[in-house]
């Protein structure tokens, strides 16, 4: 069984990267375990800080320590990830040489009401996992255009080809 921690990168209660995340965890697969790593106490990242213990930091490195992969559900924002995404992995790659994230199996999907479909936020994303230290493993690109319109009643994505897209990357994952 894999542990797959979940980052969502929106502090937003109706958070269509968390609700996407959630329709992971409904449509599942046999060799994931998923958890959510919340990042909604974390405050912001100051180099005066990190050396000092915060509960809301321990238990956010805790989680990513524990997890085997971490998938990572960015937003984009103006073409690019969250400020909180951003702000909590540098978080976790702190201090310098202690970093929990180094030689973790990294992820990245996401949502936006955009045509892009975070597609452009997952290139940004993309290009620092390799300073993390995260190594990304190879998957389908999931950058879903979300309207109201893309779950159905039992919070699955109406469109079949979807259902059978996400458990391809949900496949690939368990690899
Ligand atoms: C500051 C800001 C910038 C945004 N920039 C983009 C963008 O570049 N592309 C896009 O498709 N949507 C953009 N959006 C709309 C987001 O896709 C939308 O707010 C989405 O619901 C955010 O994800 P969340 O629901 O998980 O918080 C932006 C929203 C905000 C607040």
């Amino acid at each position: 069984m894999k542990k797959v921690g979940i980052i969502v990168g929106s502090l937003r209660k109706e958070s269509i990267n968390r609700k996407l995340a959630e329709v992971f965890i409904k449509i599942g697969h046999s060799k994931l375990d998923f958890s959510f790593i919340d990042i909604h106490n974390i405050p912001l990242f100051s180099e005066d800080l990190e050396n000092t213990s915060l509960p809301a930091i321990d238990v956010f490195r805790q989680k990513i320590s524990e997890s085997d992969l971490i998938l990572l559900m960015t937003p984009e924002y103006n073409r690019s990830i969250s400020g909180v995404l951003k702000n909590a992995l540098d978080w976790a790659s702190r201090p310098y040489g202690k970093s929990c994230l180094v030689g973790k199996e990294a992820a990245i999907a996401g949502a936006s009401i955009g045509s892009s479909g975070t597609l452009p936020a997952q290139v940004h994303l993309r290009s620092i996992l390799p300073v993390l230290g995260m190594k990304q493993i190879q998957h389908s690109e999931v950058g879903i255009v979300w309207n109201e319109t893309f779950l159905n009643n039992n919070g699955l994505p109406n469109d079949e080809r979807t259902i059978q897209f996400i458990q391809k990357f949900l496949e690939q994952l368990a690899q």
